[in-house]
């Protein structure tokens, strides 16, 4: 195999994602500099079931891969030739769904003759600020917020993790999609509660804010079980004041632990991602934080919180510098966790 000598400024890492309901391919050079970045989501296909559905999702990424890698590689305006390494997500994520990429990643490694970097989504994640501001300066605390995961996590270095804190039931984006379908807001369901919300009191109904002073844990469980509560007991009440009072009791609970995860720390920066990332007063909120701390604070664009590829080929490409390329023995991994230090 014809490993690149180092890994360095110009190598060009080509990653896939398929771990959920987003087909994605990017090419990034260097870790950082997104040269073209593809997305396809699926979220049409899965809305009808209100959630999504596995085979489905392994069927449209089958169909949906290779016209997005070959729009990646168009958009770049490169040659196959010019790849270096090809990194895809092996896990966490729906088993069916992470074979499709991990097989069409190993054949093209195979056929170009490229290392092959078999990336954890979580990892990915941490590295999604990086391509919008490679000059985010470590220890940094990163909140990640999406339908499966709610973690506070320090970054202390490239490669070098400490989980603070994490959900010990439902995660954030779950909440706000379990309380939309609920109101019969659709799905998915954070977008939809986040407009709804606009419109709505936000002190109109005083939900809980579970394990507020405590700690760096959190819990989201018993909200949505008050939402159910509440409305059960008050057919007539809006939805709107409703979903502006369950949203503020979220975001309260976020923007204080990712406080006090920063403080404790002594954090150099604070960063949000995940999808639940692009709600609009957890943005607002979070910039109050970092204003009245004076922690240097960046929020990802909509496209950089959500699953995409170039995130992929940016923690490929520190693997690939740190570790080498990964065995085309290896496989996926569906509840893979982020490596973390002893
Ligand atoms: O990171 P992501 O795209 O996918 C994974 O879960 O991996 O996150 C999706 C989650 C869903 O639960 C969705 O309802 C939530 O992010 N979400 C939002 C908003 N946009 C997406 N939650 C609150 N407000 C939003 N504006
Ligand atoms: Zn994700």
């Amino acid at each position: 195999m014809n490993l690149p000598l180092t890994v360095n400024e110009s190598t060009l890492v080509l990653g896939i994602e398929t771990s959920c309901d987003e087909t994605a391919a990017a090419l990034v050079m260097g870790g950082h500099d997104v040269v073209s970045s593809a997305v396809s989501t699926q979220v049409d296909l899965h809305a009808q079931y209100g959630g999504v559905v596995p085979e489905i999702a392994s069927r449209a990424h089958l169909d949906l891969l290779n016209p997005m890698i070959a729009r990646a590689i168009v958009e770049a305006g490169i040659s196959e030739e010019r790849i270096d390494a090809v990194a895809c997500t092996v896990g966490p994520g729906l088993i069916g769904a992470l074979l499709v990429g991990v097989s069409a990643a190993k054949a093209l490694a195979l056929t170009w003759d490229v290392p092959f970097i078999g990336v954890n989504h979580m990892e990915a994640h941490l590295y999604a600020a990086f391509l919008e501001d490679p000059t985010l300066e470590f220890p940094l605390v990163v909140m990640l917020v999406s339908g499966g995961h709610t973690m506070l996590v320090e970054m202390q270095d490239h490669g070098q993790y400490r989980l603070l804190g994490q959900t010990i039931d439902d995660a954030a984006g779950e909440a706000f999609d379990k309380v939309a379908r609920f109101l019969g807001l659709g799905y998915p369901g954070g977008p939809a509660i986040d407009r709804e919300a606009e419109f709505g009191d936000p002190e109109a109904i005083n939900f809980p804010r579970a394990m507020l002073n405590d700690g760096l844990d959190f819990s989201f469980s018993g909200l949505k079980t008050s939402v159910m509560n509440y409305v059960r007991k008050h057919p007539d009440v809006s939805a709107t004041d409703v979903s502006a009072s369950f949203q503020a009791a979220v975001v309260d609970v976020l923007v204080t632990k990712a406080r006090r995860a920063a403080e404790q720390v002594g954090a150099r920066g604070l960063v949000l991602g995940g999808g639940v990332a692009a709600n609009s007063l957890l943005r607002e909120r979070f910039l109050t934080v970092c204003t009245d701390t004076g922690i240097r604070g960046f929020l990802p664009s909509r496209a950089m919180c959500t699953d995409n590829a170039a995130m992929i080929a940016a923690a490929g490409w520190h693997r690939l510098r740190s570790d080498g390329p990964t065995s085309l023995d290896a496989g996926a991994y569906p509840n893979l966790r982020l490596p973390l230090l002893p």
